[in-house]
């Protein structure tokens, strides 16, 4: 950082220096831990006396120095990835073949389990329901009169109602390659997005290539339809491993990959923008169609929304998923598919054959919503509030795990996917937190293929209240009586 002009008296030159070693030095002892919020600009200034951007200043220099960072609207936090020590999760590496779907025995208690109230949330990755906007949306139905009532009753056009579709696309708008209005088609949830996008480009019998692991519910869908899965590992950090992708493309007929680039579940990686440009010359090398599960990529905790894999699509190859579960309500079942040429048109064709049109009444809430503001204003919140959950249940398994656990510290999304020590069983430990009424999701049900036994999700969508804490001060209990069981 520069210093000071020269002719500033050497007393005012370093008082900003001053304040940042002082800062540096709390933050090192322990008085400011990883996440936590730093005391305001305003707060040190009237405390130390020292001028506005003085104290601005040595929270620039703390931030250079990689100790803070900014956050919009709620000042400077520790920077997370203070968190010792930054873990790198085990890599297992697999030779992507194509396999029929085999659902483990557990996915329906996980998914009952998910909208079971007298369950500790600690599965359900969709948006919880203390951050839902009620007030606003009560407001919002309030407002509707009894004409617009009437004509929200009735069916509206398959591919959706052109203000919503209109205000899912003005969110695109300067990212390159974004999508327009047109070129979207409102679907039940982010869910029927991609199983609408699965029958557009495969049928039964052909292989899609997916991250390992991943979402578990793709695997269902996958089931359902037939369609065979090359799993292809993922780096917990920066996404899937393209050489073992580009390997699986030159091996196997593949027909489509399904990827989550941005916070990807089960691991919440995000992949580097120079990644995602050679993903795409990769995939269109061979013209191979990409669905990507966008629905985490607005929780981004610092800096702006990542870049969408259309940014380097030339060919039409992206179909962009993504639904309001994660920042508004999941319960609304709105989502979008969007997607260019033929296979806009089979999507459009496929929406209006199963279903006819999605809820008008329930497009018709969300259109208003987003259209007032209260959606971004909303966002920005949810954002700092899911990036503080996130700390404090990663801080929360850092102290009352079994040592040798390891996770990685997402920068965006509702996940922390954990690896417990080998020799404890993920399966059992999920079982017993099943009967204490705790909802987790067990790493082996997030892979085709019989891996990640001991790994666990935990979901950081909802508040760390003390039901919540005590609930993974409890599975930490758990998982010491699985180890210590264990032969
Ligand atoms: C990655 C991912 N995709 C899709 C979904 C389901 O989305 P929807 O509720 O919109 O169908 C979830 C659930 O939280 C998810 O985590």
């Amino acid at each position: 950082m520069d210093p000071l002009p020269a002719e500033t008296p050497p007393e005012r030159r370093f008082r900003y220096r001053r304040l940042a070693a002082d800062l540096e030095r709390r933050i090192r002892a322990g008085d400011f831990r990883p996440g936590d919020r730093l005391p305001s600009i305003r707060r040190l200034h009237r405390a130390t006396g020292l001028s506005v951007s003085t104290v601005y200043r040595a929270f620039l220099e703390l931030e250079e120095a990689g100790l803070v960072e900014a956050h919009p609207r709620s000042g400077y936090r520790v920077q997370p990835a203070l968190w010792p020590p930054p873990p790198s999760l085990t890599h297992r590496r697999v030779k992507p073949a194509p396999q029929p779907i085999r659902l483990a025995a557990e996915l329906s208690s996980v998914i009952a389990a998910t909208s079971d109230p007298e369950f500790v949330p600690l599965g359900n990755t969709g948006m919880d329901a203390a951050h839902v906007p009620a007030k606003a949306f009560a407001r919002m139905v309030r407002e509707m009169n009894r004409f617009e009532w009437r004509s929200r009753l009735g069916y509206s056009p398959p591919e959706g109602l052109p203000e919503l579709r209109r205000e899912i696309a003005l969110r695109d708008v300067g990212l390159p390659g974004g999508f327009r209005a047109e070129e979207i088609v409102v679907t039940s949830g982010c869910t029927e997005a991609i199983a609408l996008a699965l029958q557009a480009v495969a049928r039964p019998g052909d292989t899609i290539a997916v991250e390992s692991p991943t979402h578990f519910a793709v695997l269902q869908l996958l089931k359902e339809q037939g369609m065979l899965a090359a799993e292809v590992v993922v780096d917990p950090r920066e996404g899937i491993l393209l050489a073992d992708l580009e390997h699986c493309l030159e091996k196997h007929p593949v027909r489509a990959c399904f990827l989550m680039p941005h916070f990807q579940n089960p691991t919440g990686a995000l992949m580097p923008a120079q990644k995602k440009k050679r993903l795409l010359e990769i995939l269109s090398r061979r013209g191979i169609p990409v669905i990507v599960d966008d629905i985490s990529a607005p929780l981004h905790f610092t800096g702006n929304r990542p870049l969408p894999l259309t940014a380097w699509d030339r060919q039409g190859l992206v179909i962009q998923c993504s639904s309001f579960s994660k920042t508004l309500a999941p319960g609304l079942r709105i989502g979008w598919v969007a997607a260019r040429g033929e296979r806009l048109e089979k999507i459009r064709r496929l929406k209006a054959a199963t279903s006819i049109c999605t809820s008008s009444l329930d497009q018709a809430i969300v259109a208003r919503f987003l259209a007032s503001g209260a959606y971004d204003r909303h966002l920005l919140r949810l954002r700092v509030a899911v990036g503080r959950q996130r700390l404090l249940t990663a801080d929360l398994v850092r102290r009352h795990f079994p040592e040798g656990t390891r996770f990685a510290l997402p920068q965006g999304g509702t996940l922390l996917w954990i690896e417990l020590p080998q020799g404890i069983d993920g399966l059992e430990l999920y079982r017993r937190a099943y009967a204490r009424k705790i909802a987790i999701v067990p790493g082996a049900i997030c892979a085709n293929s019989p891996r990640f036994r001991n790994f666990i999700l935990l979901s950081c969508a909802g508040p760390v209240d003390p039901r919540v804490s005590a609930a993974i001060v409890t599975l930490g209990e758990i998982a010491r009586r699985v180890q210590d069981q264990r032969f």
